[in-house]
């Protein structure tokens, strides 16, 4: 294995790489897309799948291992597990998911299985059709439901499921979605909402992992799963019997970011080293230019000097981080 040249000054090795493929999204959900049209990126600033695979080779040359696939929605992207096969190829990748809002997914499950995708997270909010069609504009209940239903049954594992705890929204359901982790095998994982980017949502009050854990409190107690060394930042908790589990990721009530290991790339190419900073270093323009791998490495070492120690999400203004969600995935 590959040394980590990539451990920044506060000693965190970033070995995890998420790259947004697409800024596209076939959903629109009210906390990532904003209300007014913002015009997405014209096909020449997204990164070619070559373009892409170069950048992981890179990375993986530095100690990246872990690479998840975003988007925007990843399966909107044309020739997505053509691209995904070449990413397993990588050999110094040990771990590919994806990250999918599920509604194309059923139709893809034989292709992604082929390309050696074996495990994936799944957005879901809500067990309603009318409140999914609510959430996200689309009347896409049924698609992500039989697509979660047909990753399971081709033996995706885990299949993980995104759940945004919205005040007003889906707390009268998270009892509900909790139960799924008794139902299936399926690790349901509460986020609390940042408010980040454009997308306007009344967040005065927003619903954090406490009260979350006292709304499935009826279900049982939660006995905690000891976490992996590569696991990311859920808290992780099973109920009595239950072939799933139920994981808490609470980016306002606990800053996880003392442990944070993870780079990103948006789908232009700009490697973000926070989610919730605006800094980025451009690979997209030296990538171009024809420059070779050491400069492009440079790209890499710099945006991994510049990693913020901490976010300040619950204490700043929201607006500080301008980006939108769907542009870096999340
Ligand atoms: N706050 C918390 N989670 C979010 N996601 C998207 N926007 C937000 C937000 N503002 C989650 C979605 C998706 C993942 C990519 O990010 O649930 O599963
Ligand atoms: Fe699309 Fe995901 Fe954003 Fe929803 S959260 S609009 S599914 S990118």
């Amino acid at each position: 294995m590959n040394e980590n040249e990539l451990t920044d000054k506060y000693l965190r090795h970033l070995n995890y790489l998420r790259l947004s493929i697409t800024d596209r999204c076939n959903l629109r959900c009210i906390y990532c897309t904003p209300r007014e049209l913002i015009p997405k990126l014209r096909h020449k600033a997204i990164l070619r799948y070559e373009e892409l695979l170069r950048i992981v080779r890179i990375g993986a040359s530095l100690g990246i291992t872990k690479v998840r696939v975003t988007g925007g929605e990843p399966l909107v992207r044309k020739g997505v597990c053509g691209f995904l096969a070449e990413l397993s190829s990588i050999d110094q990748i040990a771990d590919i998911s994806l990250t999918t809002n599920g509604v194309l997914l059923e139709p893809h499950l034989e292709e992604l299985w082929a390309a050696g995708i074996r495990r994936m997270n799944i957005s879901l909010d809500t067990l309603d059709r009318k409140k999914f069609e609510k959430i996200t504009g689309v009347d896409a209940f049924d698609a992500v439901w039989n697509g979660i239903q047909g990753a399971l049954e081709a033996g995706f594992s885990p299949v993980k499921i995104n759940t945004v705890a919205l005040r007003g929204i889906n707390d009268d359901e998270l009892a509900a979605l909790a139960k799924l982790s008794l139902d299936y095998p399926l690790h349901v994982r509460f986020i609390e909402h940042m408010p980040i980017g454009r997308a306007v949502m009344e967040d005065s009050h927003p619903l954090l992992a406490p009260e979350i854990r006292e709304r499935i409190r009826a279900l049982g107690e939660l006995v905690p799963v000891q976490n992996g060394t590569s696991d990311g930042p859920a808290e992780r908790y099973r109920l009595e019997g239950a072939p799933g589990e139920i994981g808490l990721i609470r980016p306002l009530s606990h800053h996880f970011c003392s442990r944070c290991n993870r780079l990103r790339l948006t789908a232009s190419g700009m490697l973000r080293p926070c989610l919730l900073s605006d800094r980025e270093e451009d690979l997209r323009t030296p990538l171009r230019k024809g420059l070779l791998d050491d400069d492009l490495k440079a790209v890499f070492l710099r945006a991994v000097r510049d990693k913020p120690r901490c976010h300040t999400l619950a204490e700043k203004d929201p607006v500080d981080v301008c980006a939108q969600m769907c542009a870096i995935g999340g």
